[in-house]
């Protein structure tokens, strides 16, 4: 009985990962692929270390909306330099991912 249940919780997950993964993007590859932006955006009060300057938070934004920065950055419609240069190194699943990570997690992503 209890072992039935955990084998149906899992299954449960594996279901839920594979919708996530086909809709929304794979918010765990997006961690992975998040961590250099971080740096940047993940730092308290929004600001870089040095030089300083504001940097918006994204945490908690709609995946739409980094989705379509992202995009934006990349194909230049939307200037700025240190940006464009991250976006470039990006794939269109990997902006998914990592819209999907920033979405799904608030302050904290841990
Ligand atoms: C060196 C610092 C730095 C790093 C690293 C960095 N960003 Fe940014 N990001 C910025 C700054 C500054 C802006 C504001 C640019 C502007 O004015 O358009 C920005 C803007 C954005 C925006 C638009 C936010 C808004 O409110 O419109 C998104 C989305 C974004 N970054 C995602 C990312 C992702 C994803 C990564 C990692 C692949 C990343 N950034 C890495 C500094 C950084």
């Amino acid at each position: 009985m209890r072992l039935k249940s955990i084998v149906a919780a899992i299954a449960a997950g594996l279901l839920t990962a594979a919708a996530v993964h086909a809709d929304q993007g794979d918010a765990e590859e997006g961690r992975v692929l998040a961590f250099t932006c971080l740096g940047c955006h993940g730092i308290p009060f929004h600001t870089n270390v040095y030089p300083t300057y504001f940097v918006p938070r994204i945490k908690g934004q709609t995946a739409g909306y980094i989705e379509a920065a992202l995009h934006a950055y990349r194909d230049g419609s939307r200037r700025h330099a240190t940006m464009r240069a991250h976006a470039n190194t990006l794939s269109d699943e990997d902006i998914r991912n990592i819209a999907a990570y920033f979405a799904r997690y608030g302050e904290d992503p841990s």
